[in-house]
């Protein structure tokens, strides 16, 4: 029994290294050393055996069974090498392939928009000021001219944090900031681009828009100045052709008031369904300061003079776009995002 242990030794171990896979290594595995394996026959003739015998076999059998199992399983990091090995050498790098698409974000059409505003004023020779989000009842109403008990503050119904605190309904509430903070020097030329906040959504009107806020407060400031910057920014803005139209308007913080249109983009002025047949598009609020807001902000309205307008920013965009529908603005679907 003692031979035929060694010779199963010496033949296991001469087939073990034929094996080409991880594959054939287990299944050679199992047949030699397995439950129903080779060894385990050899064993069952164990009874046979003389008492002194017994363990002298059992312990040879033992051994033989550890020298395998650890042959086997040194046998099979070899292949695990080898098949790595294999894998490494048979790859080849393709350079004509495709790259793999990397997505680049933008900026939102919005701020697109926003910036070419900025840089049209800016070319004018005004900066840039930023205002607040959240502002005071004080500001954004008071210091404009409109008092607690003011019809007018009925069309800005806004969103409150309490009673004196809320969301700014308009960019406007930067003018008096602005002027605290420069007052008394002169001009006072800036723009304040910026989120506002009103209780409106539909089609044409979304809770949170965008506003250009402009002022400019100079010696001998004109309404022909007024005219004249606005006609220059829709130039520049919607083509050389464009014209503008003023119509008499109020608002409690300028006086006079004018509401600006532009003509229609459309059809040019011929008249068409986005202009409602008027041959004009309406994009801005605008007048001369009102002598008591140029006093709230520390200037004395015998010396100086000036002129501000409020800009809609999504209704630029909107127009400058052919969009008809206010909310693709906000949806931000990546589909239409990406068109610009
Ligand atoms: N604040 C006004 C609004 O949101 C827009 C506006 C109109 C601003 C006239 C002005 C202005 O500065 O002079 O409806």
């Amino acid at each position: 029994m003692r031979e035929q242990l060694l010779e199963l030794k010496e033949k296991a171990e001469a087939d073990l290294e034929r094996c080409v896979d991880l594959e054939a290594l287990n299944e050679f595995r199992v047949s030699v050393l397995g439950k129903k394996g080779e060894l385990t026959k050899l064993l069952k003739n164990m009874g046979r055996l003389s008492a002194e015998e017994r363990p002298v076999i059992g312990q040879l059998a033992n051994e033989i069974r550890d020298q395998l199992e650890t042959r086997i399983s040194r046998f099979s990091e070899t292949l695990r090498d080898q098949g790595i090995q294999r894998q490494i050498a048979g790859e080849t790098l393709d350079v004509t392939l495709p790259g793999t698409d990397v997505r680049t974000g933008g900026r939102h059409l919005l701020y697109q928009v926003q910036e070419e505003i900025e840089d049209v004023f800016i070319g004018m020779g005004y900066s840039v000021y930023e205002g607040f989000e959240i502002e005071t009842d004080y500001y954004n109403f008071e210091v404009m001219n409109l008092p607690k008990d003011h019809p007018a503050r009925d069309m800005q119904d806004s969103f409150y944090i309490t009673p004196e605190v809320l969301l700014r309904t308009h960019t406007s509430p930067a003018q008096n900031r602005a002027m605290e903070a420069m007052c008394p020097n002169i001009p006072v030329k800036i723009i304040v681009p910026g989120r506002v906040y009103r209780r409106d959504d539909d089609a044409t009107h979304s809770p949170m828009f965008h506003q250009v806020e402009g002022l400019l407060i100079d010696e001998h400031v004109r309404f022909s100045d007024l005219k004249g910057t606005l006609l220059e920014f829709a130039r520049q803005m919607f083509g050389p052709e464009q014209r503008i139209r003023l119509r008499p308007s109020y608002f409690p913080f300028t006086e006079p008031s004018a509401e600006v249109d532009i003509s229609c983009v459309m059809c040019h002025g011929r008249g068409c369904r986005t202009c409602g047949g008027t041959g004009w598009l309406e994009i801005l609020g605008a007048g001369m300061v009102h002598p008591r807001v140029l006093e709230m902000g520390g200037y004395d309205p015998g010396k100086v003079t000036g002129f501000a307008f409020g800009l809609g920013v999504d209704r630029v965009t909107m127009l400058k776009y052919g969009l008809d529908d206010l909310r693709l603005l906000f949806e931000n679907d990546v589909r239409f995002l990406k068109q610009f």
